[in-house]
């Protein structure tokens, strides 16, 4: 069967095609926004509407091209549906009926975050039944239990930020370009020396969550201070022993609610999953403890359509029950995934 999938939840335009017969993605082609928040530091929703609306037919043919089929041949279509930017998702949801609609195909709604959790799935399609699933981006940090591709149950989340939104907190405050993730990365890897001691959250109740806030505003106070007293810092230092403690603070949850699920393996997906000193320190942690941890594709990790195509297929098999009046079907700006 051959599944197109539409993304359109935050900022960047994204349609893919799956092949399920050999579980190959033909193609996967995202158009990024970067350039168009950038100078505002963050996502202007009303911007990122305007932009998917320019983008996304030219996108979705891109992906048929370089899929080399022709629209007649797609056998059913898979869209996110939520959560996400509500202008946003609209769009892609439109497009995504439009073709459904005009070719008489199933149209399958993707939550989104079932989409990240799948996406370890597109290059180790063995991965076993049942694992921890981890989904760390810039609006979202949880972990989950994954019994199949549509049996997920979540067991642990942020408090408040999402460890993203720490990331690109920080990094605009030290004035790195949009996004901070892949930047506070960059300058982290050049400090050998000293870390700065940042707080990391304790909580009293029991279970797995994740607090980035305060961890955000101490970074944030001792950067704002120094130069306020014209003290100098050294941005590759204060890089470093943030990231450091991110990644403490996903590890050190993460594995015990392995232990506590009775778990052996794990995946790790979403934007900051792309992050190389967090994908070595969980392959350390995971050979001291003798689980495995398996990553999505650095390409998967930020959004993307393929990982909807394929969780689109896997519903389809999953679930194999018609899609009924997809005409009705709306976005939803919040909608919580196994809870
Ligand atoms: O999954 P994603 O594309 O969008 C959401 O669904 O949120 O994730 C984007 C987030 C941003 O916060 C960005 O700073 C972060 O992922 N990110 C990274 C890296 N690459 C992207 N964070 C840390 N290290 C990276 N290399
Ligand atoms: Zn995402």
């Amino acid at each position: 069967m051959l599944i197109l999938g539409v993304e359109t939840s935050c900022d960047d335009t994204c349609a893919a095609v799956y092949r399920t017969d050999d579980a190959q993605v033909l193609s996967s082609v995202v158009s990024s926004q970067e350039a168009v928040h950038a100078k505002y530091g963050g996502i202007v929703p009303e911007l990122a509407s305007r932009r998917h609306l320019e983008c996304i037919l030219p996108v979705i043919e891109e992906a048929l091209a370089q899929a080399r089929i022709g629209v007649e041949q797609l056998e059913a279509v898979a869209v996110t549906t939520g959560p996400g930017l509500i202008g946003s998702l609209l769009i892609g949801l439109s497009a995504a009926k439009a073709i459904a609609y005009a070719r008489s195909i199933p149209l399958v709604p993707i939550h989104h975050l079932q989409g990240h959790l799948l996406s370890p799935r597109l290059n180790h399609p063995d991965l076993p039944y049942p694992h921890l699933g981890l989904v760390v981006s810039g609006g979202h940090s949880a972990l989950y239990r994954v019994d199949s591709p549509d049996r997920i149950r979540r067991i642990g989340e942020t408090r408040d930020d999402a460890a993203g939104e720490a990331f690109d907190k920080v990094g605009k405050v030290l004035g790195l370009p949009y996004p901070g993730g892949p930047n506070i990365e960059k300058e982290a890897r050049g400090w050998q020396g000293k870390r700065i001691r940042f707080p990391k959250p304790r909580f009293k109740t029991e279970g797995f969550q994740f607090s980035f806030s305060g961890l955000k505003t101490a970074a944030t106070q001792y950067i704002l201070e120094r130069r306020e007293s014209a003290d100098p810092i050294d941005i590759a230092q204060v890089c470093f022993s943030f990231q450091e403690t991110v990644i403490e603070i996903l590890a050190e949850q993460s594995f015990g609610a392995m232990e506590a699920e009775g778990l052996q393996a794990m995946t790790v997906c979403g934007g900051v999953a792309a992050n190389g000193t967090l994908r070595e320190h969980f392959q350390k942690m995971a050979k001291k403890y003798r689980k495995c941890v398996f990553f999505a594709e650095r390409k998967y990790c930020t959004d993307n359509a393929a990982m909807i195509a394929a969780a689109g297929a896997a519903q389809m098999m999953a679930r194999n029950d018609s899609i009924g009046d997809f005409l009705g079907l709306n976005a939803c700006a919040q909608v919580p995934l196994g809870s």
